[in-house]
């Protein structure tokens, strides 16, 4: 690319160099033929002077001779008389003239008046004058002056000289300064016009700088910053937006006016498995495999209204809940711009709900059966047989029994709603693990007794003392011991020892039971989730001893373990923080 300087220059100088040489041309023939006039007018008054000295009579005079030969002195020039027939009479001031030039000469004065003459228009050194010599109005002869104007090339070529100096100077300078002129005036439009580029190749960092701040450049230079910032905030905007829709819990897919998937987030990738690739950039009916999904889209392709569906779908080895949320974009000017579908999981929620029923029910069950068992027993008593004092005496004992499993679970079950409630607190102060198992061990000593198990208490070396609250966890090692005692047949013995750790105090509660499934572990803190509901029942058990145990553990903030072996034994291992002392 021609710089643009470059081209502003040349034209100047081209436009320079016509209008110098023009105006040489001009001059130079304005000089010419002013000269020229000036000669010839010159030259036509010397030779009527010469014709009138002369004498036209006698043409042959000497007398005329004389004049002729003065004349051609005085005038430097040529001089010739001839006669009507072209005859030379005399002729002084050089050689005769040529046959051809006299002829020239007669014929240019076909009117009698006379006239100036060049016989070679191309050869301007001589000019010639022929003048009629009259008398009584008859031509007689003619003078014919010669006179060289070896001079008006002379001064041709000084006036070229001059003036191809004093032009040449004037185009030197004018050249100079239009350079100087258009430099200063094209640099900043340059640099703008790179900054320009710049800008277009998407370098927003680009500026100009010249000395002389010019509206061109600051006002490119605005435009830059302009641009600059725009971008940045653009990006930030686009990062932002990226960031709520990439960490979204709900999944997300975005589906264009022709049906080709654009954007599908992370939480969409988590929920179904699949990886962006696989969808973004290909028709919806390509690569969504749900049914459910694709006759949604369809729907809203249609009716071009918002739809929100519940479905069921089936996602590698469990079918999940989704609440799908299918809106149309419509764009200014009613312009169909796509489809954006969220996906919400509710599968956790469907369980919970699942759950609560499931408790409702479960609770329902445990309140019948030991309210049926009283219903039955007090009927066969007003029957008549509390007549019979041995039955009345077993009758009213089962009756008590079952009372008191209803008591125990109705507690447990206050137990369990307020240990839920999100307002419940813990009376937290520096508790002495190792009294309150002593006295847990004081409680149950007898149960264990009468099972034949011993129940031994390994005290710890050091002081273990956990913040917490001593009721509560009163409560924890009295369902675990419990457990423990209840699910080891007799002979056998349950263990309760504490460690201090370094920041924890670890409580372990061992038997030599029956055990635990390594499936069932998980499950043993499931409210109302008993393995073996005989044993469980025949015990006292209400199945929400360990649900409850559970949530005391997580509201210390400690942790609860299990370990089991089917037949061998199980043990329970609790870690509470260790109180600053
Ligand atoms: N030490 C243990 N040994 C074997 N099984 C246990 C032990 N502790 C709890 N389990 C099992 O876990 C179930 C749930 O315990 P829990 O919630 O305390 O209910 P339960 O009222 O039946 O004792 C029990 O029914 C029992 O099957
Ligand atoms: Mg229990």
């Amino acid at each position: 690319m021609i710089k643009f300087r470059t081209r502003l220059l040349a034209a100047l100088l081209t436009l320079l160099i016509l209008v110098f040489a023009s105006l040489g041309f001009l001059l130079v023939h304005l000089f010419h033929s002013s000269y020229d006039a000036k000669l010839s007018s010159h030259i036509e008054k010397e030779a009527a002077l010469v014709a009138s000295l002369a004498n036209g009579e006698n043409m042959k005079s000497s007398e005329q001779g004389a004049i002729l030969e003065k004349a051609s002195r005085e005038l430097d020039s040529r001089v010739s008389l001839i006669d009507t027939k072209g005859q030379v009479l005399f002729h002084f001031g050089g050689r005769a003239e040529e046959q051809s030039v006299i002829k020239e000469a007669l014929e240019s004065d076909l009117n009698g008046e006379g006239g100036g003459f060049r016989i070679n228009p191309d050869d301007e050194s001589v000019y010639r004058y022929v003048q009629p010599l009259k008398d009584d109005g008859n031509v007689n002869g003619y003078i014919l002056i010669s006179t060289p104007v070896d001079s008006l090339q002379d001064i041709n070529q000084k006036i070229w000289i001059l003036l191809g100096v004093s032009l040449g100077t004037a185009f030197l300078i004018i050249a100079g300064l239009g350079a100087r002129i258009t430099s200063q005036y094209t640099n900043p439009i340059e640099s703008a016009t790179q900054v320009a580029i710049e800008l277009a190749k998407g370098n927003y960092k680009a500026r100009t700088f010249n000395e002389d701040e010019t509206m061109l450049s600051q006002s490119i230079n605005m435009l830059a910053q302009n641009l600059q910032d725009m971008t940045r905030a653009q990006e930030m905007q686009r990062d932002r937006l990226q960031t709520v829709i990439e960490n979204i819990d709900s999944g997300l897919i975005l589906i264009d006016g022709k049906g080709y998937i654009h954007l599908v987030n992370r939480a969409y990738q988590k929920q179904f498995h699949v990886e962006a690739d696989q969808l973004l950039y290909h028709f919806y009916h390509e690569v969504l495999e749900h049914e459910e999904i694709i006759n949604l889209i369809e729907e809203i392709f249609m009716t071009e209204t918002k739809v929100r569906k519940m479905f069921k779908l089936p996602i590698k080895i469990e079918r999940r809940y989704f609440e799908v949320d299918g809106v149309p974009i419509i764009g200014i000017n009613d312009e169909w711009k796509g489809i954006v579908l969220v996906f919400h999981d509710m599968t956790e929620r469907k369980q919970l709900e699942e759950m609560r029923k499931d408790f409702v029910a479960n609770v329902s069950h445990e309140l019948k059966t030991p309210i049926t068992s009283i219903k039955g027993f007090t009927e066969t008593l007003l029957d008549g047989a509390m007549n019979e004092r041995e039955t009345l005496l077993q009758f009213l004992s089962i009756i008590l029994k079952e009372s008191s499993r209803l008591q125990t679970l109705i507690q447990d079950l206050l137990d369990l709603s307020k240990i839920e409630q999100q307002n419940f607190t813990l009376n937290i102060q520096n508790c002495n693990i190792g009294e309150i198992l002593a006295e847990i061990e004081m409680l149950l000593k007898n149960k264990a007794e009468e099972k034949g198990i011993t129940l031994t208490l390994e005290k710890p070396d050091k002081p273990a003392v956990a913040s917490g609250d001593p009721h509560r966890l009163k409560q924890i090692f009295l369902n675990l011991v419990n457990n423990a005692l209840t699910y080891t047949p007799e002979d056998g013995s349950v263990t309760i020892s504490a460690d201090v750790l370094e920041d924890a105090v670890q409580v372990k509660v061992r038997d030599t039971g029956i055990g635990i499934k390594q499936s069932e572990i998980p499950r043993i803190f499931e409210r109302f989730y008993r393995i073996d509901k005989d044993r469980s029942r025949n015990s006292g058990g209400t199945g929400l001893g360990l649900a409850i145990v559970k949530h005391l553990v997580e509201a210390h903030q400690g942790e609860i373990d299990v370990e089991s072996e089917r037949g061998k034994g199980t043990e329970f291992t609790v870690r509470l923080k260790r109180a600053s002392e």
